[in-house]
């Protein structure tokens, strides 16, 4: 795929402080634009996990990711992000150093249905890290000024999803440092794994 990498993406993908060994988990992440941006910096054994509940956003993710899970850098699944079980296969516990998700609306719509706990214990003990990310638009790198429409999934636009989903974190005691970012039109919401 050429498309250029949205602004959105562009800017989530430096702010995970990535040096290239992780294992990386993406939860809603079609159609697989932020898993090529950061599998483009994995060497070793750094690898992507992309997890959607959506099969054509799974079909889409893995087709332009194509070169990458033949190369065993991507793996795409089908999963709704509120079933994962750590110890289930593709999911051990305390295996990944980050997961991330953008503008994945359930963290602050419905943060009972957020699987929080389990998400938590997906994450390497102490300090593997979870950002959470709201917000479109932004001058794309050939000058175009993008937006995305609210109120769907994606609505990242009310000032206060950063302080929503910072309380849904800080409330899951095996998370600590929860912090919120602005980054001009986006917001970050990041935490990391407590100690044991
Ligand atoms: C608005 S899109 C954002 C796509 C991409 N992450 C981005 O920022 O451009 C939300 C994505 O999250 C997925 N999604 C929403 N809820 C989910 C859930 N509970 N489990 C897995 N995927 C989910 C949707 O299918 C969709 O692909």
């Amino acid at each position: 795929m050429s498309d250029p990498t949205p602004p959105h993406i562009a800017r989530l993908v430096p702010r995970l402080g990535l040096a290239g060994t992780e294992r990386v988990l993406e939860l809603g992440g079609a159609p697989g634009v932020a898993a090529a941006a950061i599998a483009r910096l994995l060497t070793g054994g750094g690898h992507v996990t992309v997890v959607d509940r959506s099969a054509t956003g799974v079909r889409r993710t893995a087709e332009r990711n194509r070169d990458l899970v033949g190369a065993g850098r991507v793996t795409v699944l089908r999963q709704d992000l509120a079933a994962i079980e750590p110890g289930a296969a593709h999911f051990p516990a305390a295996s990944f150093d980050v997961v991330l998700a953008s503008n994945v609306n359930v963290f602050w719509t419905h943060p009972a249905r957020a699987n929080v706990a389990a998400l938590a214990a997906l994450l390497r003990v102490p300090g593997g890290r979870l950002h959470l990310f709201y917000g479109y638009g932004g001058r794309a790198a050939h000058g175009a000024v993008t937006s995305h429409p609210a109120g769907d999934d994606g609505d990242g636009a009310r000032s206060d999803v950063g302080e929503r989903v910072a309380a849904t974190l800080a409330a899951e005691p095996a998370l600590t440092a929860v912090e919120v970012h602005r980054l001009g039109p986006s917001v970050e919401i990041r935490a990391r794994r407590a100690a044991a």
